[in-house]
């Protein structure tokens, strides 16, 4: 049992991504009764720091869970203090859980002393039996061959009572040729079935809502094709520029940073065939399948943008930020569109939209539906099915009916499912809190195949060249803080969307409650 008897070891402990999200995501877990409290958890790095002083950095970032919308707000003093007693034990008994071990990526010595913090472990507490090992490589890519072969020389195990089972984080490459490269590095040291590739969109709850959403209801699932649905898009937007990250985000550009992952993650969901069951090598083969039915992007057919300055100039533009190049051409925003090529699909123009820096941040999926026959309705707006993945997860069926009252006339109006109003006591995993578990499960549904990935870099590595040519266009400018640039509107017309919602239509809504 993976859950129980498990070792799990961050490597990478005193950098950003463990402070930030792998530690929280443990301690959610531990504070909702996820984690069993008989696992032990090692931090490794390079930084000569003692376990005292990790879990002081790790302490700031443990947070109270999200449970529907009215937790804490209507109880009493008392009430709250327990709640707060509660809390601070849970922080407590999770970071006695935690050590620290240092020691070089590259040499076995680090390594030898892990293996013999297992061996003690194991003694003591696991009354000599050998552990699960769960290993997490927060770690930048090009460590992670060095450090998957000291793991595997030094700290491997597979019997039929342990096993190890490692996850790794992207970029996963850079092109076809990186990520190819990178995998042939891993391949002969784990299984696959050992590699748990995150992609962290695929724990966000309405992601892993969305076969449900599909295949469990008639309704939406018959619809669910080209003769039905018109065009489709996928927004993300963020309302912060690089701020701190320019140098890092020079060399990937939005496409390859949320692109080329996180959306397409998602719209191959959306698109693949129902899976002959909700095993992951099922789920993973139709997401295959789907990738491999989608048409070149078409370069000529996009639109790229660089955030400026903020209208009142409050806010720095892109070329502003000190790590970056003077003259960079590096994309934060980027529009493209997809056709897939099967017989569900053909024609539905597939709309990915994402930036940086923009008027607001939201992720979404807008499936606009065919006009009703024409005739006895005069230009009334199609209908749109809205699957909002964040913030406040929802979703939304844009329609029209009658105006209520003696009028005849018909007005766009919504069946909602804000999840916030729905869903009143229900805790929703943080990303990461869902994708560790499934890991510890051994559930390989949320986590990114080889192939999968090498078809995504397949597709995505002609653009990316392009962009990085002489022949790149210029990204237009659009200011900080707008809703990008200004090509937009006529991109998404020129894709079907047909911007026709009422004026009065608004969501939400705000209703009494
Ligand atoms: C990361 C990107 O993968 O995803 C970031 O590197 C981006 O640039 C982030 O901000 C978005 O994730 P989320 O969960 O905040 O939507």
């Amino acid at each position: 049992n993976f859950e129980e008897n498990t070792i799990i070891t961050v490597f990478g402990a005193s950098g950003d991504l463990s402070k930030k999200k792998t530690f929280p995501a443990l301690f959610g877990l531990f504070r909702e009764g996820y984690l069993h409290p008989s696992v032990k958890i090692v931090g490794f790095a390079r930084s000569d720091l003692s376990t005292q002083d990790l879990r002081e950095r790790v302490k700031p970032n443990l947070k109270k869970g999200k449970h529907g919308n009215h937790e804490e707000t209507n109880q009493n003093n008392e009430a709250k203090n327990k709640i707060e007693q509660d809390f601070n034990k849970k922080v407590d008994d999770f970071l006695n859980l935690i050590e620290y071990c240092s020691g070089p990526y590259d040499k076995d010595e680090g390594y030898e002393k892990l293996a013999k913090i297992y061996a003690d472990f194991e003694k003591t507490r696991n009354g000599g039996k050998e552990c699960n090992r769960l290993h997490y490589l927060a770690l930048p890519p090009s460590v992670f061959g060095t450090v998957g072969e000291r793991i595997k020389k030094n700290i491997y195990i597979k019997n039929e009572h342990a096993q190890t089972r490692v996850i790794v984080e992207k970029p996963f490459g850079h092109d076809l040729e990186s990520s190819r490269a990178l995998q042939k590095e891993l391949a002969p040291l784990f299984d696959e079935d050992e590699i748990y590739r995150i992609d962290h969109y695929l724990g966000k709850e309405m992601v892993k809502n969305l076969s449900v959403l599909r295949f469990g209801n008639s309704l939406l699932n018959a619809g669910w094709n080209n003769q039905h649905i018109s065009n489709i898009q996928l927004t993300f937007k963020e309302p912060f520029g690089t701020e701190g990250r320019g140098g890092y985000f020079d060399q990937i550009g939005i496409i390859r940073d949320v692109m080329q992952n996180h959306l397409l993650q998602v719209l191959t969901l959306l698109t693949m065939e129902r899976p002959v069951s909700f095993d992951p090598e099922s789920i993973r083969d139709e997401k295959v399948k789907v990738l491999k039915a989608f048409a070149p992007i078409n370069k000529k057919d996009i639109i790229t943008g660089q955030y400026g300055k903020s209208e009142d100039g409050s806010k720095p533009s892109y070329l502003e930020d000190e790590t970056v190049p003077k003259d960079s051409k590096c994309v934060t925003f980027a529009a493209l569109a997809f056709n897939i090529r099967n017989e569900r699909w053909d024609g539905v123009p597939m709309i990915m939209k994402a930036g940086k820096a923009l008027n607001e941040g939201k992720v979404e999926i807008r499936i606009q539906y065919k006009k009703v026959a024409s005739g006895v309705f005069n230009d009334i707006p199609n209908n749109e099915l809205v699957i909002r993945i964040q913030p406040d997860e929802a979703i939304y069926l844009k329609c029209n009916m009658k105006t209520p009252g003696l009028s005849t006339s018909t007005q766009m109006t919504d069946l909602d499912l804000t999840y916030a109003r729905r869903y009143q006591d229900f805790w929703i995993p943080e990303a990461y809190e869902s994708l560790i578990r499934d890991a510890l499960m051994g559930d390989h549904s949320n986590f990114v195949r080889d192939d999968e990935l090498d078809y995504s870099w397949k597709l995505f590595t002609p653009l990316l060249k392009y962009l990085e040519s002489d022949e790149a266009p210029t990204p237009e400018i659009y200011p900080y803080g707008s809703r990008g640039p200004q090509a937009m509107d006529q991109y998404l017309m020129d894709h079907k969307y047909e911007f026709n919602s009422s004026e009065k239509y608004q969501w939400p809504v705000t209703r009494p409650e």
